[in-house]
């Protein structure tokens, strides 16, 4: 964080969560071009946005992995070791670890996430229907290195990253997990993880820009949130959302464009933006199977088994750790 954002971030009492989102929101609208983190859309009214996404006509990648985790419970049941436990880096809607949960026989569930009240609840509903199931969540950035809870100790470990976070990560900083998520989890360690796929670009355009208009109130929420959070003055209207897919690049961009020329002020600083002028606030990466695989083998992992739904439109891997 800049000296000014933390001498600001002080004189609000903003606690430490609050001041990191005033850091890097000071940082990165500083930046040319602009930019914010992906990581401050899930506030309660944008984690509710997504969940809406999920269930969009044209927003193919939820049900589409829980189809393939539907279909393939069998097989990732088998290649997983009895009396492991399962961790999952993020904690969402419960409905995929479910699919494990009921296929797999796994002894213990640690949800690794920084929003310790969604975790809480989370295992609170997951001890209920799983009886038997040790439940250890662990508040933590996940994207952070962190220590797993002793009572899983003896146990073999199994990875599980659903949703293709990962491609919402820039290709160093997804190296940056797998890697650090291979030494957290330990020698002989499993991972379940959800990758989407390269495809059609309509297809992807019309994912990122469906018609009820639920990812542009996702993406300009993180305006509201600025304001609410940090006494900013974004003038919600005066910007739009845009979603473009980057051909060379393989990922799908969102921004948020201004209307017209136009001074936001933000924890006493000052914004200005010409008219077009784009805030670039998430690249959703695309993988092929090849280009994944390349990618996993470098961080200390193989993938052992890779599976698509017919249409190939998105893959869930299961990776062994390499010796
Ligand atoms: C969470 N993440 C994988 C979503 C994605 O598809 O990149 C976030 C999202 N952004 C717009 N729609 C959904």
């Amino acid at each position: 964080m800049n000296v000014h954002a933390t001498a600001l971030a002080k004189a609000h009492q903003f606690d430490q969560q609050t001041s990191a989102f005033a850091g890097d929101v000071i940082d990165d609208l500083s930046q040319h071009p602009k930019r914010l983190s992906p990581k401050y859309f899930y506030d309660a009214a944008g984690s509710e946005l997504f969940e809406q996404i999920t269930l969009l006509p044209e927003y193919y990648p939820t049900r589409t992995e829980l189809g393939i985790l539907r279909d393939r419970g069998g097989e990732i049941a088998d290649i997983t070791p009895k009396g492991a436990a399962l961790v999952e880096f993020g904690a969402g809607a419960t409905t995929k670890v479910r699919l494990l949960l009921e296929r797999c026989e796994f002894a213990a569930y640690v949800p690794v996430d920084i929003s310790g009240d969604f975790l809480n609840a989370q295992a609170d509903a997951l001890r209920k229907d799983f009886p038997s199931l040790e439940v250890h969540p662990v508040a933590a950035d996940f994207t952070a290195p962190f220590a797993l809870p002793a009572d899983i100790a003896g146990r073999p470990k199994v990875g599980f990253f659903p949703g293709s976070t990962l491609g919402n990560f820039e290709p160093h900083e997804a190296c940056g997990f797998l890697r650090r998520a291979r030494e957290i989890l330990g020698d002989g360690a499993r991972m379940i993880i959800g990758v989407d796929l390269e495809k059609n670009e309509r297809v992807l355009y019309d994912a990122y820009n469906d018609a009820a208009g639920v990812t542009a109130r996702f993406n300009l929420n993180v305006l509201v949130r600025i304001n609410r959070e940090l006494g900013g003055n974004f003038d919600i209207s005066a910007f739009m959302h845009r979603s473009i897919y980057n051909r060379e690049r393989y990922r799908i961009e969102m921004h948020l464009i201004s209307k017209k020329a136009q001074n936001v002020r933000v924890l006493g600083r000052s914004f200005s933006f010409r008219p077009g002028e784009s805030i670039h606030t998430e690249s959703s990466y695309k993988y092929s199977l090849e280009r994944f695989t390349a990618l996993a083998r470098g961080t200390g992992w193989k993938v052992e088994e890779s599976w698509t739904d017919p249409a190939k439109m998105f893959s869930v891997h299961a990776l062994a750790a390499s010796d």
